[in-house]
């Protein structure tokens, strides 16, 4: 082959993959192990759970919080996503409004498809969360891209006293180089807007004062 038509066919494939990464957004939650895949047919995009019910395939974590592992970046299609950590109560919960983890941000390294994981420790349990050993709830993680569009998986669990726990595989646990981490938070732009808006209203008010003055002149 010639190294034109090589090169031309590396582009043919760099633009395939790229459409197709972006079509296909997608993350996967590995720990405690999720519902079912849901990589395949669209299904992520199905609140609250990626299209799949409840299972009776449930992994023992522990009762004061556990390790949260995710592999964001399964035809990325995006270099930044936003991240939320849910948990809903009961053997088929009603909702899964319980906030365990602060939104944030992770970076990743492009728009493609890429290898890794990150791992949060310890997550505690949503606050005024009332439980005990054997009780039954399911953890929710949403990834949501630049534009908006939300992606869900669930993973079924048990409470166990710690300890009993099913241990997260040796080796899971880990951040990724690759990835990096931002806080999200609120500010109050009232301040520094009303002070535009000032500023706006006295440029107006001189320049009318200008024209005033010129016609009275
Ligand atoms: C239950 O979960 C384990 C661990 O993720 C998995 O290997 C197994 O295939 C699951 N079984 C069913 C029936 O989904
Ligand atoms: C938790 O779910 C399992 C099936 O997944 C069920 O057998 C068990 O009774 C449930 N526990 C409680 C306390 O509801
Ligand atoms: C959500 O589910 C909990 C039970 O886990 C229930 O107490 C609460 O009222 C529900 N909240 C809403 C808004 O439905
Ligand atoms: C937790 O419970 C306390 C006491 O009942 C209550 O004042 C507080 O608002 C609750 N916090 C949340 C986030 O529900
Ligand atoms: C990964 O990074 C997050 C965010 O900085 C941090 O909370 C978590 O503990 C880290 N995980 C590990 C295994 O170090």
């Amino acid at each position: 082959m010639s190294q034109a038509s090589k090169s031309s066919w590396k582009l043919v494939l760099a633009t395939l993959l790229a459409s197709l990464s972006l079509a296909t957004a997608h993350f996967e939650l590995q720990y405690p192990p999720w519902r079912g895949n849901t990589l395949k047919d669209d299904m992520q995009w199905k609140y609250p759970c990626g299209g799949i019910p409840v299972t009776n395939n449930r992994t023992k974590w522990p009762l004061r919080g556990g390790d949260i592992s995710v592999v964001p970046g399964w035809n990325a299609g995006h270099p930044t996503a936003f991240f939320y950590v849910n948990m809903g109560f009961g053997s088929t919960p009603p909702n899964m409004t319980n906030i365990m983890q602060p939104v944030f941000q992770m970076t990743g390294p492009s728009k493609d498809p890429y290898p890794g994981s990150f791992c949060l420790r310890d997550v505690p349990l949503p606050i005024n969360a009332s439980v005990k050993a054997g009780d039954n709830a399911t953890i929710q993680v949403i990834q949501l891209a630049l534009h908006g569009a939300a992606l869900y998986n669930c993973a079924d669990i048990t409470f166990v006293e710690p300890g009993e726990e099913d241990k997260i595989p040796d080796g899971m646990c880990v951040n990724s180089t690759t990835f990096g981490f931002n806080l999200v938070y609120t500010t109050r732009s009232s301040s520094v807007s009303s002070k535009h808006l000032f500023d706006r209203t006295t440029m107006i008010t001189v320049l009318l004062g200008g024209l005033l003055l010129g016609t009275w002149l």
